[in-house]
């Protein structure tokens, strides 16, 4: 895994194709003619974050990268590759936001605040960032000319689905602070293409796992526990269906979209399994050698939404992406991951996660 597969995902994926070629000049998203050869200049805003940080690691070879980003608890530094141009800043500031978008061709945006649980906790810091924050960007993408913005989303601004999946047609109905405000900053991004025509669209992901992910969502959390030989909390009866996508799959789909996806359109991308969460526990205890004893039921999350299902046929169809990661090697891919990388998370579990899982789940860890 790392650098080497990311590389050759990209060749794959651009396949002598890159975003100059592949739109219309009309589009905005291509360099001049009088300058034919120049690298697309992107601006990626949350990248020091887990999806955000892939993707630069996708595309860094071939694009050049400025990255935005606010450093909070989930964005770290050390998440981007070394030698990244980094702007330390929040999306939500006019200023901060024209200086780093100045003299780029596309932003991507992926700077969320995303966890639920956090959300259900204090919702300010989610509208800021996902509601003010994504105006502020489109604001000044329209100012500045920049020829291309795609806005990173959630499955969750669907809302909850007993049987068969949503496309990108199906209504939001979003059920928790954090995908309600997800959902107002997908639609203020399709209020600034029909207000003033600027080239942008919208990508849904499911549950992203993989490398790097913050130790507060149920892979990581689960996987470092066991490895710990903590408790592994399970909410209400863990019956409960998420749609698993491999971080780098969603980082390809989301490169696919804004290459070749239409202006003012969402696509979803969906990962190819889905399994209850008590399955995905099971499955991290196997991989970790950890006891089943460990499991423990605890109280559910208020409005927890049951179950998660994108249909990605329209991205399939129309862009030809495809998932190349199922959940089985994806997992083990990931386990073995926090397994051999102690120096990334042994400073996170020692610093703020502790006091946030004390308040959340009312325990220390160990
Ligand atoms: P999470 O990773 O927070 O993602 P999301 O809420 O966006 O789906 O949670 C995934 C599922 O796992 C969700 O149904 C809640 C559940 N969960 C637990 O059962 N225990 C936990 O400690 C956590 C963090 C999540």
């Amino acid at each position: 895994m790392g650098r080497g597969s990311l590389a050759t995902g990209v060749n794959h994926l651009r396949g002598g194709s890159p975003l100059r070629q592949t739109r219309p000049a009309s589009a905005g998203l291509v360099v001049s003619g009088s300058l034919p050869f120049r690298r697309v200049k992107l601006l990626v805003t949350g990248a020091a974050g887990f999806i955000g940080s892939t993707y630069v690691r996708l595309v860094g070879g071939e694009d050049e990268v400025r990255v935005l980003d606010k450093l909070t608890y989930a964005g770290r530094r050390e998440n981007l590759p070394e030698g990244t141009e980094l702007v330390v800043g929040a999306i939500e500031d006019p200023k901060v936001v024209r200086e780093a978008m100045e003299g780029c061709d596309a932003v991507v945006n992926f700077a969320a605040e995303s966890h639920v649980d956090r959300s259900i906790d204090d919702q300010d810091a989610f509208a800021r960032t996902h509601v003010i924050g994504t105006g502020t960007l489109l604001d000044a993408a329209r100012e500045l000319g920049v020829g291309r913005y795609l806005q990173v989303s959630t499955d969750e601004v669907y809302g909850s689905i007993e049987s068969g999946s949503f496309t990108e047609t199906s209504p939001l109905d979003p059920s928790s602070p954090y995908s309600a405000t997800k959902a107002a900053g997908d639609l203020l991004v399709s209020a600034h293409f029909h207000t003033y025509g600027i080239d942008a669209s919208i990508v849904r992901g499911s549950n992203n796992y993989g490398p790097r992910q913050y130790p507060e969502k149920l892979i990581p959390l689960m996987v470092l526990n066991a490895l710990h030989g903590d408790s592994l909390p399970v909410y209400g009866d863990g019956r409960q269906i998420r749609n698993w996508l491999f971080v780098e799959d969603f980082c390809r789909g989301i490169h696919t979209v804004l290459e070749k996806g239409k202006a003012g359109e969402a696509y979803n991308v969906g990962g190819p399994d889905e399994c209850e969460n008590i399955e995905v526990v099971k499955r991290v205890i196997e991989l970790t050698d950890a006891e089943e004893s460990l499991i423990e039921y605890v109280k559910d999350r208020p409005g927890h939404d049951r179950r998660y299902s994108l249909s990605s046929e329209k991205l399939k169809r129309d862009l030809g992406w495809q998932a190349e990661v199922h959940f089985a090697e994806g997992l083990e891919r990931t386990v073995d991951w926090y397994r051999d990388n102690e120096e990334w998370w042994g400073p996170i579990r020692s610093g703020e996660y502790r006091e946030y899982y004390e308040k959340q789940y009312g325990r220390a860890l160990g």
